[in-house]
């Protein structure tokens, strides 16, 4: 099975950049840029890794994104995530990067975005990793700051895809957005958000009607209710569920009571991914060796999670097709 996930064409769909940010290359940014970080070494940095919600892990992350000031570094960042794509058989990345973290610091969100989309057309050419970008706007701040943010974009719209909303999710509902997205939306991005990781189903709720997202970030909670998943799967949207983030942000006590099975069975399209991997113990494929030992799931049920990869990727029709044709292959081969 091991070497089956290893092997098996993928797309990840739920990503942070500045959570794939692995201590070691924080450390040599930070004496590169001579910002101090609170910690003496990469042991201590995973000790201080240990989280027991949403927002404990929020106040590392944000921290730790903090050393990150030139385009260099946004593009090393990016680069580094992208070698390990390609070591894992992800063919293609949907990235997630939150501005305002690096625009309230004083960075320019022309240095974020153009470090981080060369190192993605880099990948491209280099490794053979596909990637679009992803704009999310952190919720714990005010729409006005969000509309700074779009604002800020427009120049570079070329570059991004998508808008998402991350960051503390309870207290701040989607509709706190309806405007932003609005007006997103009407610039030709397309709208994604997290709902239902800590947020009840009444939050999932607003992110498909309000908001009228495509896809749903986590979207566990979404299981409270029988209407929200049937009305999910009547609208044919994805969720990228995120299994080992969800275990150490204490979202699921134990991997083996993890829903994503469960979800598979009602009819649910689900994917799999690392949200955060530096911070939560493992890449892409971790998350699918992790969940296939904890469900027992069987190598068609990991056929189907990567095919949904695909099929509920931002991608245009053909190049989705080449993947999914790619896919079938490697599944008929290693049945
Ligand atoms: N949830 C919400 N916001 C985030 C996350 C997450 O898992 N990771 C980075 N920002
Ligand atoms: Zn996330």
């Amino acid at each position: 099975m091991k070497t089956f996930i290893e092997k098996l064409p993928k797309a990840e769909l739920h990503l942070h950049i500045e959570g794939s940010f692995e201590p070691e290359l924080m450390f040599k940014i930070a004496q590169r840029n001579h910002i101090e970080i609170p910690y003496n070494s990469v042991e201590e940095i995973e000790e201080a890794y240990k989280f027991n919600c949403l927002q404990d892990f929020l106040n590392i992350y944000y921290q730790g994104a903090g050393v990150l000031v030139t385009e260099q570094d946004f593009y090393d960042l990016t680069y580094s995530y992208l070698q390990k794509c390609a070591d894992q058989h992800v063919r293609h990345t949907e990235i997630m990067f939150d501005p305002q973290t690096h625009t309230h610091r004083g960075v320019a969100f022309e240095t974020v975005i153009n470090g981080i989309s060369k190192a993605c057309e880099d990948a491209n050419a280099k490794l053979g990793v596909s990637s679009l970008l992803i704009m999310s706007y952190l919720r714990h701040l005010s729409e006005e700051d969000a509309f700074r943010t779009l604002e800020q974009s427009l120049p570079f719209k070329a570059k991004i895809k998508a808008i998402g909303l991350d960051s503390s999710e309870k207290g701040n509902p989607p509709s706190k957005f309806k405007n932003v997205f609005e007006a997103s939306v009407k610039e030709g991005y397309i709208p994604l958000a997290h709902a239902g990781e800590e947020g009840s189903a009444v939050y999932v709720w607003e992110a498909i009607d309000i908001l009228g997202i495509k896809r749903i970030d986590h979207g566990n909670n979404a299981l409270q209710d029988e209407n929200l998943v049937k009305e999910i799967i009547k609208r044919d949207i994805a969720l990228t569920v995120c299994p080992l983030s969800n275990t150490a942000l204490r979202v699921v006590d134990d991997l083996k009571n993890h829903p994503l099975k469960k979800m598979m069975d009602l009819g649910l399209k689900v994917t799999v991914n690392s949200d955060d991997p530096a911070y939560f113990g493992g890449q892409v494929n971790k998350n699918y060796e992790a969940i296939q030992v904890a469900l027992n799931l069987s190598k068609s049920d990991l056929y189907q999670l990567a095919k949904n990869s695909f099929q509920y990727s931002l991608l245009d029709e053909n190049t989705k097709q080449v993947y999914l044709n790619e896919l079938e292959v490697y599944f008929n081969n290693n049945k």
